[in-house]
């Protein structure tokens, strides 16, 4: 099995670093496909804890490939950032690798998405603020600077200024915001670039020389599905395309070399920005379910809302990403908590429905229906077989594979590498 996608299910923070870094330990390479540093990915082995932003889930084996492909937005100031951070903290990164078609991200992104929210006003769309958007808008504009014209001075300074003149327009005329200066952002990009080529180079070249030797390639998606710009709950979304397609087309290869998709989902549900969010827990139990598993966002800080493991959702997630695995994380955060419910379906204008709606206005007259099931109350974070659960947790995930129509790959009792149980061996 020599290549495997991990794609997050739902609103992100499903635990993708998590099970890419548990899959890595099997893998020669491993590719980050989309997005950008508005990922967080948490990855805990040895007593140590690392959170991830751009850079992949596989860093930690020198022996390995880390490859950001075409499909991520790059900040190099970022990137250089979270490199400078794993040095600090004894990582060898000699295995990163960026795609000379990689968009970059300027700062001028940045300032565009901090402005934009800002003017939404209670209409915004709560995103990271780190410039996502706009360098996506700048990519299908045809108008991106990409990695391979970092390394080229004349070339940077002659796109810089050209794209200057509208971003500048905009700043400075629609939202009273300093203009940006092409000769200053050059010379700092273009160091930038000097600094990370060794590291540059056409990854999907390497992808598919890895390929065709038997080597195992591991891709690992950002966001999830329901963020996905084209499959999420739209306006409320990223701006890439998190699904498992996402990844033949973020990293250069066709979708007839990918053997499993593993989706990952929480055994709940949690969501950081605004947008529709038919299972959530105002009180009471969403509040403890944060509290247990710590659920505020990895780089802002942000409260994540919570919810019910909502299998319409997940069912749409399944489809639009041909789910072929599924991953239930945070298995252990439900211990204790009483009768669980699960989302099955949806009501909405008096009729039942068991598909995800496609606009948002749908979402105020919709109500989600429940099934509920017997909890547990045994501390199950020891617990190492799918044997040795409590047969209620057993059957809340069975139930919950049946459900998605997905079969369960693994759940997990903890953040650690450790807590991670298989039920068979993907590779
Ligand atoms: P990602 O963005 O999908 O990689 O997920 P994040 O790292 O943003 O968020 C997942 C959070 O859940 C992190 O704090 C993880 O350490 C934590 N986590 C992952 N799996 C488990 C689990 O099985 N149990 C508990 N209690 N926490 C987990
Ligand atoms: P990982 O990879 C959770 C959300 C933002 C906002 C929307 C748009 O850690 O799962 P953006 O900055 O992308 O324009 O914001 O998407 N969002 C995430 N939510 N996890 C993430 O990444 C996210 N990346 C973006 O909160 O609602
Ligand atoms: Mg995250």
């Amino acid at each position: 099995m020599p290549a495997i996608i991990v794609v997050g299910s739902a609103w992100g923070d499903e635990g993708k670093g998590k099970i890419t870094d548990f899959l890595a330990q099997d893998a020669d390479l491993v590719v980050r496909y989309q997005g950008g540093d508005n990922a967080g990915h948490t990855i805990v082995f040895d007593q140590k804890k690392f959170a991830l932003r751009s850079i992949p889930s596989g860093i930690f084996d020198a022996k390995k490939l880390a490859i950001i492909a075409n499909g991520v937005v790059f900040n190099p100031e970022s990137v250089l950032k979270e490199l400078a951070y794993l040095h600090d903290n004894g990582v060898s990164t000699n295995g990163l690798r960026i795609s000379n078609r990689a968009q970059v991200l300027f700062s001028y992104h940045k300032r565009l998405d901090e402005l934009q929210e800002a003017a939404k006003g209670d209409a915004k769309i709560g995103t990271t603020k780190n410039g996502i958007g706009p360098a996506y808008v700048d990519k299908y504009s045809r108008v991106g600077i990409r990695v391979c014209d970092l390394l080229d001075k004349d070339v940077l300074r002659a796109r810089l200024e050209a794209n200057l003149i509208e971003k500048n327009a905009i700043l400075t005329k629609v939202y009273g915001a300093e203009p940006f200066d092409a000769a200053r952002l050059t010379e700092e990009y273009y160091a930038y670039g000097q600094t990370l080529a060794p590291f540059v180079t056409d990854t999907s070249a390497v992808i598919e020389e890895a390929l065709n030797s038997g080597k195992r390639v591991l891709f690992e998606g950002a966001q999830g599905v329901m963020l996905d710009i084209d499959h999420g709950t739209y306006p409320y979304v990223t701006s890439s395309n998190p699904i498992g397609g996402g990844a033949t087309v973020g990293a250069g290869v066709g979708p007839t070399r990918i053997d499993e998709v593993v989706g990952i989902a929480k055994a709940y549900t949690s969501r950081v920005g605004e947008g529709p969010f038919p299972t959530e827990l105002f009180e009471g139990v969403g509040d403890q379910i944060r509290d247990i598993a710590h659920e505020y966002g990895v780089n802002t800080g942000r409260p994540r809302r919570i919810g019910w493991f909502d299998s319409v959702a997940m069912r749409h997630a399944a489809r639009v990403s041909g789910l072929t695995k599924l991953s239930v994380n945070c298995l252990d955060v439900l211990s204790g908590l009483g009768s669980l419910k699960i989302c099955v379906a949806y009501e909405l204008d008096g009729k039942r429905i068991e598909t995800y709606p496609a606009s948002v206005a749908d979402f105020t007259r919709l109500t989600p229906l429940y099934e509920e099931l017997p909890g547990w109350d045994e501390d199950i974070t020891g617990v190492t077989s799918f044997e040795d659960l409590p047969e209620n947790a057993q059957h809340y995930l069975t139930r919950l594979s049946e459900l998605v129509g997905v079969e369960l790959f693994s759940f997990a009792v903890g953040p650690e590498r450790e807590a991670t149980h298989i039920l068979e061996k993907l590779w």
